[in-house]
């Protein structure tokens, strides 16, 4: 099976808001809603919308001002709907 990719932004503004500290939660919250075996977390250039805070991308949907602290809930609210409708994880 085709993994779909999950693009996480590693520009600078994102660097510098923190992705760094986004990483290794997104990998444990991804781990944890099994979803390693139909997604693949990708680095991503910057996604070119630097003002929206730390942004992440699947298929033609943005995730925009993710932070540290608000990581989880706008995993459970936003990317993993987006995931399971493209998915049958
Ligand atoms: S650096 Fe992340 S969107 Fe530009």
């Amino acid at each position: 099976m085709t993994k779909e990719p999950l693009f996480l932004c590693m520009g600078s503004a994102c660097h510098q808001l923190g992705v760094y500290e986004v990483l290794p939660r997104l990998q444990a919250l991804m781990r944890e809603h099994q979803l390693e075996d139909s997604v693949t977390l990708k680095g991503s250039f910057c996604l070119e919308i630097c003002s929206n805070g730390i942004t992440m991308k699947f298929r033609d949907q943005h995730f925009m001002n993710i932070s540290p602290q608000n990581l989880d809930e706008i995993f459970v609210r936003e990317i993993l709907p987006a995931i399971q409708t493209v998915c049958s994880c």
